[in-house]
């Protein structure tokens, strides 16, 4: 049996944080290698569509980048809201400075974070995430026994730094029972449980990360109050009988259709008081930071189909479902919980 979760004594932040930023560099070289951005910018300011079609990128990645760029203070917003070099930017970046530095990102050109980010930026499609061999991409990967294991081991061991800051972070206390979709090795439903001895929770999962989630919890000795139901969360229809809906980590590996589909899937199932508690990295409204999440965001960005998104974003898909934030609260790792209920009449 494993020792109850009760988080580390010493932080880890520069350890999570240095891996969640690891793509970051590689997207500013080609803003500054490939796209001569900031000089294009400084000739004609322009909003994140606008950079779209004058240099031929798809719509989810240049938010990532202009995001990172924002975050970095390299880009800032003009009284009509269009992106600009800010004074750093111009001085450094753009064309024709006495300061110019773009010649010292040159030689990164081809290297293969680089040329995997542009790729993403053409194409819309994750890049070479070091996955299984042949598989496309992170989410074919994780059909693959190896890869799942080594993958859910990753989420695993970041789920033992925010699994208990998120489980004192909510309250499930008049919970019944909770329906982690995407629950990876049920790390979550684990600490909740264990801090809501009331609580029952059942771990969604497709194969073959749902037998991991068995044995981990088998592990807790927590089988008697966790379950697990193997199902493709797009397609199955949800266990029932669960007034709360964690999704951690979860809405970042997908585009924005794709997160409003689990959404209306997930306010379809709860019941009239039930409850969405979205846990995951947050950006600022105004896409200019945090920068942990900017950085983060790449790396998402490159590997997977989504990114992370914003409270406001979050909150303006809820808001269709009939739902509102109703709290939010910070976990652990720069990571942070939404509350989502009905919207009262
Ligand atoms: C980034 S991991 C997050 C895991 C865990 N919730 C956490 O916070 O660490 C996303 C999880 O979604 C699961 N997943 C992806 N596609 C799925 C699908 N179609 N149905 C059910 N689970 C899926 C993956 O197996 C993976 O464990």
């Amino acid at each position: 049996m494993m020792p109850d979760m009760q988080g580390p004594t010493s932080d880890p932040s520069l350890i999570y944080r240095t891996r969640d930023a690891i793509a970051a560099a590689d997207a500013l070289a080609v803003a500054i290698v490939h796209l001569d951005l900031f000089t294009a910018l400084a000739r004609t300011p322009a909003d994140v569509a606008d950079v779209c079609r004058r240099h031929g990128l798809h719509p989810r990645p240049a938010d990532v980048l202009c995001t990172l760029l924002s975050a970095q203070g390299l880009l800032a917003r003009d009284a009509a809201g269009r992106l600009e070099p800010t004074a750093t930017a111009r001085e450094f970046l753009v064309d024709g400075s006495p300061f110019d530095a773009r010649s010292y990102y040159a030689a990164m050109a081809d290297k293969p974070g680089v040329s995997d980010f542009l790729q993403v930026l053409r194409t819309g499609r994750p890049a070479n995430w070091p996955g299984a061999e042949g598989e496309a991409d992170w989410h074919a990967s994780m059909r693959t026994e190896a890869f799942a294991e080594a993958f859910t081991s990753a989420m695993d061991c970041r789920g033992r730094v925010l699994a208990p800051a998120l489980a004192a972070a909510v309250d499930c206390g008049a919970g019944r029972r909770l329906l982690d979709v995407g629950g990876g090795s049920g790390v979550y439903s684990i600490a909740i449980a264990e801090r809501f001895p009331m609580l029952a929770a059942t771990v969604l999962e497709a194969a073959p990360v749902d037998a991991i989630a068995r044995r981990t919890i088998r592990a807790a000795g927590l089988e008697g109050r966790v379950a697990v139901v193997e199902a493709d969360m797009f397609t199955a229809a949800w266990p029932a009988g669960h007034d709360v809906h964690l999704f951690s980590n979860v809405l970042h590996d997908w585009d924005e259709a794709d997160c409003r589909r689990l959404l209306a899937m997930s306010a379809a199932a709860l019941p009239a008081t039930g409850r969405m508690l979205i846990h995951d990295m947050l950006l600022d409204d105004d896409k200019a930071g945090p920068l942990w999440a900017a950085e983060y965001s790449v790396l998402l960005s490159t590997v997977t189909q989504g990114r992370l998104y914003s409270a406001a974003e979050i909150g303006g898909w809820l808001a269709e479902l009939g739902f509102e934030v109703v709290a939010r609260a910070p976990t652990a790792l720069g990571r942070g919980v939404l509350t989502g209920s009905r919207r009262r009449c």
